[in-house]
């Protein structure tokens, strides 16, 4: 287990992801009590003065949007997430999804936290332990996270691995549709790197072959997908989205790739099947 997030934390990747789960969490509360799962939560706080200073990720992501003055609203809901994060100021600490999903729950709500490697759960707990509502465990997320769904019907599950592993893209596409097939009313959203056309195919295909049905794709390309040894873009593919998320994802995406993307950079949403 060589992933640390800390270097990525804050990246464009975690601003089209985030800015997506805080949308998703609002539309999914406002129609009640929720159960949240995160199958890959992390360490739920990341300090930018460390390893993202090397990786200068974040100075291309989260500081690049703080520091923008045109921010529409679902792009301005994380940048009141962050500023909420620095009560001093600045962009030191980012918060990961533990915490952004976390701080919006209340009573009748739940999160679980699902996180494999132990330091890094061990800083989760620490993280989560203000919140009631709110739990790390730890273990293989894509292992519990079915029966966790399947008990509590109408969760909003988000599967965030990686993608160090081979399997990872099996996985995770098993693991959307097995949700979804133990509990038809779960919102699933699953991140995914875009690095080629043909690995991303692939993980729809398995998605649809899984029985998961039709999904949103929330692409946000930073560049055109030449190099695939490179992540030139990700995507947030979303099962049973709520109504009005191809809008909510079309200004989240567009917003990364015209601000923060490079020549030929684009944004496409678009539905499956
Ligand atoms: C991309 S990070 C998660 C970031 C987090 N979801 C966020 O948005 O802030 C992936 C995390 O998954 C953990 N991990 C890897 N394989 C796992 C597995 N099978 N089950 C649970 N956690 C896993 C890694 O240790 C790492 O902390």
């Amino acid at each position: 287990m060589n992933y640390r997030h800390s270097f990525h934390a804050g990246n464009f990747a975690d601003i089209v992801k985030h800015a997506l789960m805080l949308w998703l969490l609002a539309q999914r509360r406002a129609a009640g009590a929720i159960t949240v799962l995160d199958t890959h939560a992390g360490a739920g706080l990341y300090d930018l003065s460390g390893d993202a200073v090397r990786s200068r990720e974040a100075e291309a992501g989260i500081e690049r949007l703080i520091a923008s003055e045109d921010r529409p609203p679902l792009i301005e809901a994380l940048a009141a997430a962050v500023t909420e994060t620095n009560p001093g100021g600045g962009t030191r600490f980012y918060p990961g999804s533990p915490l952004l999903v976390a701080r919006r729950l209340g009573r009748g709500d739940r999160y679980i936290g699902f996180e494999l490697n132990p330091p890094v759960l061990a800083l989760l707990s620490e993280v989560l332990e203000p919140f009631d509502v709110a739990e790390a465990r730890g273990g293989d997320g894509y292992d519990q996270v079915v029966a966790e769904a399947a008990a509590s019907p109408g969760s909003l599950v988000l599967i965030d691995p990686p993608f160090e592993q081979p399997d990872d893209y099996h996985r995770a596409a098993d693991t959307a549709a097995a949700i979804l097939r133990a509990d038809p009313k779960a919102t699933v959203a699953v991140w995914t790197p875009m690095k080629d056309m043909e690995t991303f195919d692939g993980f729809l295909r398995r998605l649809d072959q899984g029985g998961a049905g039709r999904a949103l794709v929330a692409e946000a390309r930073l560049r055109p997908l030449t190099n695939p040894m490179k992540m030139n873009g990700c995507a947030l593919v979303v099962l049973n989205p709520p109504p009005g998320a191809e809008a909510a994802a079309g200004e989240v995406c567009g917003w990364v790739t015209e601000r923060l993307g490079e020549a030929g950079a684009r944004a496409e949403v678009w539905t499956t099947g």
